[in-house]
């Protein structure tokens, strides 16, 4: 049941009452020379039912916004515990879907959205959090290969991308998630995969997410080598302005960590 279907309820109640109270109001005045006290009495009546209605829809709405809360807030737990599950695979990243979630969180909270702020935010999060969940259909020799890997190895390791999106695209009201997690690997120039998209042609969402990840996996101890320092990984984003990345996110993405740093 949307939050939708309790204002129309609410609306509905509270419509029903007025009309009940306009029309026998109406009735009631031909009493009223009758009997002075009965119309008092009746139309008292009705005022305290619209006043009751309104108190049990304010209460009725309330009480969906706990339950939709309390529901999101265990969705997100358990999310959270898979993409534990996602980071144990692959030792050597460790936190990442923790870190790269913080990271579009920080880009998140300096966009432009308008109205839809919160809903963009909560999507991309998620998708953060399991951008990388296809990895799990990666074998560990190629995912842990602190070498070169070979084309076809490459291949299977450049399908997780895929494999996420479809495992996500199976949970009712996903569909936009498992698109964003589709695209995370895509680049603004095109050179990017599975489906070599350009420029805004990437849902914004995958577009955060893509320097997000970049970003944490340049600062992060890898199986092929140590984590370089945030000064670097800020310069290696900067350069990359215009080819791999969306060149205002990454302006907003150095002011997010700036902002955090004060
Ligand atoms: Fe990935």
């Amino acid at each position: 049941m949307s939050n939708k279907f309790f204002k129309i309820c609410g609306i509905f109640i509270i419509s029903v009452n007025i009309i009940i109270f306009l029309v026998l109001s109406y009735y009631l005045l031909y009493i009223w020379k009758i009997n002075m006290l009965l119309p008092s009495l009746v139309q008292i009546f009705f005022i305290l039912n619209i006043f009751f209605s309104i108190i049990v829809y304010s209460k009725m709405n309330k009480a969906y916004h706990t339950i939709e809360t309390t529901l999101e807030n265990a969705y997100l737990s358990g999310f959270e515990a898979m993409a534990a599950l996602v980071d144990a695979k692959d030792f050597y990243t460790g936190e990442h879907s923790k870190n790269v979630s913080k990271y579009v969180s920080m880009i998140c909270n300096n966009l432009n959205c308008g109205k839809n702020k919160k809903d963009i935010k909560n999507k991309v999060r998620i998708a953060a959090t399991f951008h990388d969940l296809g990895k799990i259909g990666v074998p560990d020799i190629i995912l842990k290969n602190p070498g070169k890997l070979s084309d076809s190895e490459y291949a299977i390791m450049k399908s997780h991308p895929v494999i996420g999106a479809n495992v996500i695209a199976k949970i009712d009201g996903f569909t936009e998630i498992s698109t964003i997690i589709r695209h995370h690997h895509e680049r603004w120039d095109g050179n990017g995969y599975p489906d070599g998209l350009k420029g805004n042609e990437i849902p914004f969402g995958s577009q955060i997410i893509s320097i997000a990840d970049t970003f944490d996996a340049i600062t992060s101890d890898r199986v092929y080598r140590k984590g370089l320092n945030k000064t670097i990984a800020l310069k290696i984003l900067i350069e990359e302005k215009g080819k791999q990345f969306n060149p205002e996110l990454v302006d907003i993405f150095i002011k997010s960590i700036n902002i955090t740093k004060d």
